[in-house]
């Protein structure tokens, strides 16, 4: 490939601009000065090209040299991403802090992965098989619980002439083809270049979280995508955090975009001795985590998105269900804004780039559940969800705003109910899912033909709460009639019990949505038993301080498993008692 050499002209910030790089292309990788620091070409103008550089820029200086290979900023694909944490360009910060500590060293080259671990490999292709892009020529057991699919790279094909039986490992091919040519473990791909696939399907399954708040009043889909914008405090890295452990999805890659230095330093000691919940194994052997601290190169940043988006769909394109965790994109937004700050671009709104949504564009669409390539039907999904740190709590600044047009749902979070302790601290009136419409069937197949009637119930409970709420201020609660004195206490117990989760309580923080349905019957059950007995006479107090209220509130600390029996025993003490309160 062609060398292209120029030399540094000037430095700003994490910006290069290098002279005499004639005929360099946009989005190429230049390795700058003498220590060779990675950076891509972000613009093109008189003569000149403009590098943004993922490494610190202290100590270039004019008249360096910049060296082009002329090919793009890529990731390695292949076994041994998982239980790995990277850095935005995909350095491994296990490796990098057994070579040398904490701070990575300039220009340190380190391979993303090992590739001179031989892997055990089964064959599923033999001599003289017809193959095509997407085709699965055998599985490697990456980890316990992830097989890992050695597929025919995207416009690859050939008829088999070779095929590993054994362990492969390196660049060894695992296939030759009949014209000469052949597949290896590994490949390079383009960090800004989606992955292909046949086409894109339209949503049909929930990304079940485990969170009641989530899946059953604010559903997102396999494939689809949700943001949780919220202030300082409110829970976002809890919520991501938990979706990362609890979520039902194959694999996780969790991006940490710009959070505090220590917060980096907890994630590389602290993950590795997570426990899957289902699994009982390790939780990083079906995750990838990638970490930029404030105190990394913006430009590193700036790519850590799409070094995610491009890990997770090589995975989907094994037909996983990926879950892709973004805390958060208004870090990933600052380091736009400073990049281009530098470029001396005309600033938008709030010195955002007014390309800030195309380019956030270009990672959500990146979402989706998808048709494999290849010729067998293999399905996965990439579903993200992102957090969004408005400053002040504003979603009306530009990051949340250009995030809502991509997302399908809307987690918001409410500084008011995080400091009540109310947790998760979605505010239900402000938050939407766009997806809850074509999830209506599976509701009904899969959960029940009533889920939707109590969802509905639900929500309806807590509107009213709400209108008798503001009734209160004017009049008074004792001007209540006694039906809404009796339904403001039914929304107390629904918001106590349903919408507050706990993640600390190892009961409740995973929720089946049979345990999620379950909690909804008794609580109507106990509204409509306590308004019935209101009606025949009883007094209100007495159906208040009932003994059963204690067991209805303490539904969280039943575990999912088994729940609907004692649900059902439940609901049988509530008909009892009251039906003999008369
Ligand atoms: N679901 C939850 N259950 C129990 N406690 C929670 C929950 N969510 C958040 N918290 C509490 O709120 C605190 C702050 O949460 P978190 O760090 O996730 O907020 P954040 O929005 O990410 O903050 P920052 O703006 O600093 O990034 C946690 O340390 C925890 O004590
Ligand atoms: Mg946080």
């Amino acid at each position: 490939m062609s060398e292209i050499r120029g030399k540094i002209y000037g430095v700003a910030g994490p910006t290069v601009i290098a002279k005499g790089m004639d005929g360099v292309k946009m989005n190429t990788v230049c390795l700058v000065g003498n220590s060779g620091l990675l950076a891509e070409v972000i613009r093109i103008r008189e003569g000149l090209a403009t590098l943004q550089v993922y490494e610190d820029t202290g100590g270039l200086t004019v008249g360096q040299e910049v060296v082009s290979h002329a090919k793009p900023l890529t990731v390695l694909l292949g076994p041994g991403l998982l239980s790995n944490i990277y850095d935005g360009t995909q350095r491994p910060l296990y490796k990098i802090k057994e070579a040398g500590g904490d701070f990575i060293g300039k220009g340190l080259k380190v391979s993303p992965m090992d590739t001179a671990k031989p892997w055990p490999f089964i064959p599923l292709k033999k001599q003289g098989d017809a193959v095509t892009e997407g085709d699965v020529l055998g599985t490697i057991q990456e980890t316990e619980c992830i097989s890992h699919k050695v597929m025919v790279p995207p416009g690859v094909s050939g008829t088999v002439k070779t095929i590993a039986s054994a362990e492969v490992s390196g660049r060894a091919p695992v296939c030759t083809f009949e014209d000469g040519s052949f597949v290896n473990l590994y490949q390079d791909w383009p960090v800004r270049k989606p992955r292909p696939f046949i086409a894109k399907l339209p949503p049909s399954m929930p990304f079940i979280t485990g969170q009641r708040m989530f899946d059953t009043l604010l559903p997102v889909v396999l494939g689809g995508t949700a943001i949780v914008p919220g202030g300082f405090g409110t829970g976002k890295t809890v919520v991501e955090q938990t979706i990362a452990k609890y979520g039902r999805a194959d694999i996780v890659i969790y991006i940490g975009c710009g959070e505090r230095g220590n917060e980096m330093t907890e994630i590389l000691t602290d993950f590795p001795a997570l426990k899957d919940p289902v699994t009982g194994l390790p939780l990083s052997h079906r995750t990838v985590i990638i970490v930029n601290t404030s105190n990394m190169p913006v430009a590193a940043r700036e790519a850590s998105l799409f070094t995610g988006v491009t890990i997770a769909e090589y995975y989907r394109d094994m037909g996983y269900n990926v879950a892709l965790l973004a805390d958060s994109i208004s870090r990933w937004a600052e380091a736009l804004r400073e990049i281009s700050s530098r470029l001396e671009e005309m600033p938008g709104e709030e010195g955002f780039p007014p390309h800030l949504a195309t380019h956030l564009g270009s990672f959500y669409e990146r979402s989706g559940k998808v048709r494999c390539l290849g010729p067998e039907d293999r399905y996965g999904s990439i579903t993200v969800i992102s957090a969004v740190s408005p400053p002040g709590g504003d979603f009306s600044e530009p990051v949340t705003q250009a995030s809502l047009r991509f997302a399908g749902a809307l987690w918001a979070l409410d500084p008011d109910l995080a400091y009540r302790r109310h947790f998760p601290a979605v505010n239900w009136q402000a938050s939407f899912s766009l997806y809850y419409n074509e999830l209506k069937d599976w509701f009904t197949k899969e959960v029940s033909p009533e889920m939707q009637g109590l969802r509905q119930r639900l929500l309806k409970l807590l509107q009213r709460e709400n209108e008798l709420k503001e009734i209160i201020q004017i009049i008074g609660v004792e001007a209540l009639q006694e039906s809404d004195r009796l339904m403001l206490e039914a929304a107390i117990i629904a918001r106590d019990t349903f919408l507050k989760q706990s993640v600390f309580n190892e009961a409740d923080a995973f929720n089946s949505y049979e345990k999620q349905f379950w909690m909804m019957k008794v609580i109507f059950a106990f509204a409509d038993n306590a308004e019935a007995a209101l009606k025949r006479g009883v007094y209100i107090e007495k159906i208040i301080d009932t003994p059963l209220r204690a067991d209805v509130m303490a539904m969280q600390d039943i575990p999912s498993i088994g729940f609907a029996q004692k649900a059902e025993a439940l609901i049988e003490a509530i008909e009892r008692e009251f039906g003999a309160a008369e």
